[in-house]
């Protein structure tokens, strides 16, 4: 049975995958989770006590994550700062966690031979040209935009160098934008459903233009499942599933499915650099370990990610007025 320990499995996509894991194999798991204003103790209510336990603590301790690399088999690496727009108000933070937290755990993982998998974004290349058809490949290089892209950039060049130097046994992924259930209300989708649900009125950035590649949480979990089981040490696999959509087209959906006339929205403050267009190329992650998304309509997926989030306010109505005072603030 394996010892797995689950970096920043307290927020969105880690509990998912905590989830996941603990319905489609044998695994043990521990969460570390720093507990920060993303994470959210309701999303892993539920789990079996005897398979899954919650240490609270920081990735970028030292002594700690030596403790916890040493009861563990494989470390899958959730933990981050996530939101551009907060690493264009404070990057700090994006340092702390994103680059020190991840060569901390390098550094255990490397004298414990601990077997790892690091969690990254599309968003290290940059964007594409709105108009384009390109996507980005394993082979794409490196072209971050945002404070918090390049600490994602930065974490991936580390865990690449502790392989070919130390031979850490890593491997990396990088994928498109996750949408479902336990997001927090900071994000695009979550954010204009609750603003709806809450008497608000949705809020698009600039032209809303900008493109985004969506893949709902489930199905990076099955990839990364996949990957840590499957995939060949060294190898960074690209994970999307070819659901590109302007943001203007994603909040048409959102506004049809809740009942609201297509023009129910405002346009704000552009983000500061704010990347055009993202689009996955995942052949390499289907055609070497078989790997196919579930979700296949986002429309279908989003109806379902509505109703989680009018089921479930318990989940985000504590956080909704603090997220929208920051935005208020920026115009946004
Ligand atoms: P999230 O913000 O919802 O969750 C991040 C979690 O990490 C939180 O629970 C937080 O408390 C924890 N954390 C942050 N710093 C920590 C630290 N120093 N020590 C311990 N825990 C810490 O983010 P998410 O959207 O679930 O993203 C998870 C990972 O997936 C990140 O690495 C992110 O870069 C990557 N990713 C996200 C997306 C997306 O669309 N959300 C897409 C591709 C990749
Ligand atoms: O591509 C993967 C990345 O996706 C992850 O690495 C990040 O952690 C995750 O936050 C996400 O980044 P984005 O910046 O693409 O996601 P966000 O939800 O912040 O915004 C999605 C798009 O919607 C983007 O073009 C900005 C726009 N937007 C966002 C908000 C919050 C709006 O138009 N209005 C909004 O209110």
């Amino acid at each position: 049975m394996r010892q797995l320990l689950v970096t920043g499995g307290a927020g969105f996509i880690g509990s998912n995958f905590v989830r996941h894991v603990l319905a489609h194999t044998d695994d043990q798991v521990t969460v570390v989770d720093k507990m920060n204003y993303a994470a959210n103790a309701a999303s892993l209510d539920g789990l079996p006590v005897g398979r899954c336990r919650l240490v609270r603590g920081d990735v970028a301790d030292p002594a700690l994550v030596d403790r916890l690399l040493a009861d563990h088999d494989a470390v899958v690496h959730f933990a981050a700062e996530t939101h551009n727009d907060n690493s264009l108000a404070d990057p700090e933070p994006f340092l702390h966690s994103n680059i020190i937290g991840t060569y901390t755990l390098l550094e255990a993982a490397r004298r414990h031979g601990t077997r790892f998998h690091h969690i990254s974004t599309d968003e290290v290349y940059g964007d594409l040209p709105l108009d384009g058809t390109e996507r980005f490949t394993e082979h794409t290089p490196y072209n971050p935009s945002s404070p918090y892209s390049s600490t994602k950039a930065g974490s991936d060049l580390l865990v690449r160098a502790w392989v070919r130097s130390f031979g850490v046994n890593a491997t990396l992924s990088n994928c498109s934008n996750n949408y479902g259930p336990y997001q927090h209300v900071e994000k695009f989708i979550p954010r204009q459903i609750t603003n709806i649900l809450t008497g608000r009125r949705p809020k698009l950035y600039g032209d809303g233009r900008n493109v985004r590649d969506w893949i709902h949480v489930e199905d990076h979990s099955s990839a990364v499942l996949r990957i840590l089981d499957d995939g060949r040490p060294g190898e960074t696999y690209l994970i999307g599933a070819d659901s590109e959509r302007s943001n203007r087209e994603v909040l048409g959906i959102l506004l049809d499915l809740l009942g609201h006339g297509p023009d129910d929205f405002d346009l704000v403050v552009d983000r500061a650099g704010h990347d055009l267009r993202y689009a996955i190329d995942s052949s390499k992650l289907r055609g070497e370990l078989g790997w196919e998304p579930k979700f296949l309509s986002l429309e279908a997926g989003l109806a379902d990610t509505v109703e989680w989030y009018r089921d479930n306010p318990g989940f985000w109505s504590a956080a909704k007025e603090s997220t929208e005072l920051f935005y208020a603030g920026r115009g946004q």
